[in-house]
């Protein structure tokens, strides 16, 4: 019933239907578009719909928003925030500034808007280390929020960053434990790991890859069987675009509460203008974030 109500309603109101792959299944199953935060962040620029239904988390709303400010964007599921992002608040990026003058503050996109204003760049996972090695190399680069992401690109590229203590509580919820335990059952798979996740667990990984670059790499990868170190949401994208392959989880407690919230009712009453939240940026704070994410699209 939902699903023959939102192919009409995306009619009616000229809409497109955007979803991260951490979304529940059903949810990516009626999406126009469904991908990581990088994807959708270019879908937002390239569409011509009057109305962005946006299946994710409020800064991925944020930004298409931002990247998009003539269409209406509105995130289906009000309540689907980030922890991540409200580990820093605007003030804390002022501070770490004054501290290290000169520096280059990059900006993962999960966080708030007016950090991503106060930083010079923004970055995903699957465009940071990219990034990083283009920046110049004199000075160092203050990291917001994520000290694990941050910690892979110093890894990658050598640069001198300086890591605010912010971090994912669903990919740190990844341990050294519960992976050699997946490893033991699963001894023939391939072990993908997010960089959102430790240190300490990605040494213990075959590929550290962002969730689009997991995608990319089965594709075209020998194996067919893989312990999939991330969401669990991301392995009903993997089933479907590999329907030869075998993908499992490495634990059942790898679930991002928000992300999971995502729902075809959600989206219906979105389209119907009964629920969701749209989603509007302050236009100076718009102005200022948009530099940061358009430089991230230009270096990308
Ligand atoms: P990517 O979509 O860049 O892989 O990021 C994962 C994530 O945690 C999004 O919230
Ligand atoms: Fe935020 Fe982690 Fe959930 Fe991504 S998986 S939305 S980083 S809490």
């Amino acid at each position: 019933m939902n699903v023959e109500r939102i192919a009409e309603l995306k009619k009616q109101r000229n809409a497109v239907i955007l979803a991260h792959t951490y979304q529940p299944g059903e949810v990516q199953d009626i999406a126009d578009f469904v991908g990581d935060s990088y994807g959708l962040s270019v879908e937002a620029t390239r569409t011509e719909a009057d109305l962005i239904v946006f299946c994710g988390v409020l800064f991925m709303a944020e930004t298409a928003a931002i990247l998009n400010p003539r269409r209406k964007v509105v995130l289906a599921e009000p309540t689907a925030g980030c922890p991540m992002a409200d580990m820093i608040e605007a003030e804390d990026l002022r501070e770490l500034k004054k501290e290290h003058p000169g520096s280059t503050v990059m900006c993962y996109v999960n966080s708030p808007v007016d950090v991503k204003a106060l930083s010079d760049i923004c970055c995903t996972s699957s465009n940071a280390v990219k990034i990083a090695s283009q920046l110049p190399e004199s000075g160092e680069i203050l990291f917001v929020p994520d000290k694990y992401l941050g910690s892979y690109v110093a890894e990658q590229t050598g640069r001198k960053m300086i890591l605010w203590n912010g971090f994912c509580p669903t990919h740190a919820r990844i341990t050294p434990d519960s992976l050699r335990h997946a490893q033991q059952e699963y001894p023939e798979a391939c072990t993908m790991i997010h960089p959102e996740a430790p240190p300490e667990s990605r040494t213990l990984a075959d590929k550290v890859l962002s969730t689009g670059q997991m995608c990319s790499f089965v594709q075209k990868d020998r194996h067919t069987e893989y312990i999939v170190a991330t969401e669990r949401g991301l392995i009903h994208t993997l089933e479907k675009q590999n329907p030869g392959k075998r993908f499992y989880p490495v634990s059942d407690q790898i679930t991002c509460p928000n992300m999971r919230k995502g729902s075809l009712e959600a989206v219906r009453k979105s389209l119907e203008g009964t629920g969701g939240l749209e989603v509007t940026v302050a236009p100076e704070i718009a102005e200022a974030a948009k530099k940061s994410l358009q430089r991230m699209l230009d270096m990308s």
